[in-house]
């Protein structure tokens, strides 16, 4: 079965085409196109992701990341008779939020072949709804011109999946996971802990009272001068740090020992704000140690809450996914961690699958379709859908 599968959430506009293979007892697939145009160098003047910007962009890439990813898949092929069926009027109601999409879709997609693919999926949410939009309105007037099925997807559900994709000689295997499961979800827009007390049920057991582990990130690095989006920034800064870095740095670790599952990062963003404030015009060193402080306060947080609920709820996988992943420190801590809990087995995704993509959302597609998920075409961009 194969998945073309669409992602614009935020700031990625993304598109990946899966081979399906093998039912729920054995699921792999093969990555045939896996592309993802970045919208970072945009956003980076103003901080941060500026939504009808990043709408815009998607609006105009959209199609030429379609046409690469068809490529890309050997999938893509001219027709010698450009369609002009009625079909076509059809997609002016569905595309009419999106002219620039449309004017580009109506230029392009009539000289392309239906290709030979099973199904469509598509980001539902969460994330910012004029950026959903983009996504959701080209994914329907696909499946509108090509007759194909579409599924609309959980963006965390694909985080959550994806670490279980096992690279192995071009295909990936996806594991079967010990249930009951423990997900922590660490992005720009969530942290959550979410059991898994079966495939594809899921209970949020815990999440941040404010901002999200990726923003605290994103925030501390512009205090700090760094630009968007921070995590990255702050993370190699955090890297450069040895014991004999003459600045030593106490921030709090908001919430560690509370008896409950939530986060709070907006206080530890603050403290930072505070100490910097009190100390000036900062040199290298001192932004290195502040840097380095910051990420493993908030990695301790993470690891004290994740492993109270292996114990509590007797967890016997633990998958981390998220942009915030792609931390080298905190999947080092993890795997250190984790050697104590040798019951439990700990997932994390490759590289490629941490960040926003278009793979995770086909991936959480397939196990929907396997699951007997059913067409949908009258669903909503909803930026705040849970899980
Ligand atoms: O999952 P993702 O790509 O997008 C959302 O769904 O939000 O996550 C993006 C977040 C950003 O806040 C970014 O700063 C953070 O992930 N991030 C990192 C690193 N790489 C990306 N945070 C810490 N360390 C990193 N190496
Ligand atoms: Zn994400």
């Amino acid at each position: 079965m194969k998945i073309l599968a669409i992602e614009t959430s935020c700031d990625e506009t993304g598109i990946s085409i899966l081979d399906c293979q093998g039912g729920l007892k054995s699921p792999k697939f093969k990555l045939l196109s896996h592309i993802i145009s970045s919208q970072i160098d945009l956003h980076k003047e103003w901080g941060g992701v500026v939504p009808m910007l990043a709408k815009r962009e998607h609006s105009k890439n959209i199609v030429p990341v379609l046409v690469k990813a068809l490529k890309d898949a050997k999938l893509y092929k001219v027709t010698k008779t450009p369609k002009t069926s009625p079909t076509y009027k059809k997609l002016n109601k569905i595309l009419e939020r999106e002219p620039e999409l449309l004017e580009i879709f109506n230029k392009i997609l009539p000289t392309i072949s239906i290709p030979k693919i099973d199904a469509i999926t598509v980001t539902q949410g969460p994330g910012l709804e004029p950026a959903l939009w983009v996504g959701i309105n080209f994914a329907k007037a696909l499946a509108n011109i090509w007759d194909k099925p579409l599924i609309p997807i959980n963006h965390m559900e694909g985080h959550l999946l994806s670490p279980l994709a096992e690279k192995k000689t071009g295909l990936r295997t996806i594991k079967k996971m010990n249930l009951p499961g423990l997900g922590l979800l660490i992005s720009g827009g969530h942290t959550e802990l979410v059991l898994i007390s079966d495939l594809m049920k899921y209970k949020v057991i815990g999440q941040t009272r404010d901002d999200a582990i990726g923003e605290a990130f994103d925030k501390v690095a512009r205090i700090l001068g760094l630009p968007y989006p921070g995590g990255p920034e702050i993370s190699r800064l955090a890297d450069l740090w040895t014991p004999a870095n003459p600045h030593v740095y106490k921030l709090p670790r908001p919430m560690m020992n509370d008896d409950n599952f939530e986060f709070s990062f907006s206080g530890l963003k603050t403290a930072v704000l505070y100490l910097v404030k009190s100390l000036g015009v900062l040199n290298d060193e001192q932004k290195i140690a502040i840097a380095h402080e910051f990420q493993t306060a908030a990695i301790d947080v993470m690891i004290k809450k994740t492993t109270k609920a292996i114990d509590k709820f007797g967890i016997k996988s633990l998958v981390i996914g998220g942009g915030v992943v792609s931390n080298k420190e905190l999947k080092k801590r993890f795997k250190e961690t984790m050697k104590k809990y040798p019951e439990v087995d700990l997932y994390l995704p490759e590289p490629k699958l941490s960040t926003d993509n278009a793979t995770m959302i086909g991936l959480a597609g397939f196990f929907r379709l396997l699951g007997g998920a059913k067409s949908k075409t009258n669903f909503k961009a909803d930026g705040n859908l849970s899980l």
